[in-house]
């Protein structure tokens, strides 16, 4: 696949993760882009720290500190973009739903909020029902911005599976699996769009 992709490097942003030093959702998101850097991307990622030290989003306030104005400019000029979250309560966390409505600065964008992207979503929760419902909610958010989400949605339930190592490496073949094909399709989607 990677021979077949043209010479401009696709850039793929990844956001997401908690404050835990082992985040698993950071992790996941962390492996999507590992596999589509194998395969040519130029990939950014901002973790749970960093979108921490965004402010809450206020829609009154047009003043930008340097940490929202490079996510919100990584997101402008990526070609696919990653979201993981923990399941919180049933929903997605307000760290990553924070970050995304800071998007809405690209409202006024040729290419509005995700529009023509591929979005790769990725949750880790203590139960199936909120990997689930999770999963859904964050589909939802992106279609509702334009962005095309990648079929593979990966969900790992956190207390059933283990798929980190102690030292972060992704050790289960299936969560892997799952991340390749997601991977390939925020890749293989991205080069059939105009460079
Ligand atoms: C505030 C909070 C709420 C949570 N709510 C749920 C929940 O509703 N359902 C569930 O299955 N797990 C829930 N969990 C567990 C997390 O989703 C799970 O531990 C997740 O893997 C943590 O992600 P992380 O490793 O990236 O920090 C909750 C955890 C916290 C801290």
């Amino acid at each position: 696949m990677a021979g077949t992709f043209p010479p401009r490097a696709r850039k793929i942003v990844g956001l997401g993760g908690t404050f835990r030093q082992a985040s698993s959702s950071e992790r996941l998101v962390r492996a999507v882009l590992a596999e589509c850097a194998g395969m040519g991307a130029e990939v950014i990622m901002f973790d749970g720290p960093a979108l921490a030290r965004l402010p809450h989003f206020n829609p009154e306030n047009p003043v930008r500190s340097d940490e929202e104005s490079a996510l919100v400019e990584a997101v402008r000029g990526a070609d696919g973009i990653v979201i993981g979250s923990p399941g919180y309560h049933g929903g997605y966390s307000g760290l990553v739903k924070n970050a995304v409505d800071l998007l809405e600065d690209l409202r006024g964008d040729a290419r509005v909020y995700f529009d023509g992207r591929p979005v790769g979503l990725v949750v880790t929760a203590a139960g199936w029902q909120a990997c689930g419902t999770t999963l859904s909610a964050m589909r939802d958010v992106v279609h509702a911005m334009r962005g095309w989400p990648t079929p593979v949605g990966v969900a790992v339930n956190s207390v059933e599976q283990r798929p980190f190592d102690a030292t972060g490496a992704l050790v289960d073949e299936g969560v892997a699996r799952a991340v390749r094909s997601q991977a390939e399709q925020i890749m293989g989607f991205s080069m059939e769009r105009p460079a």
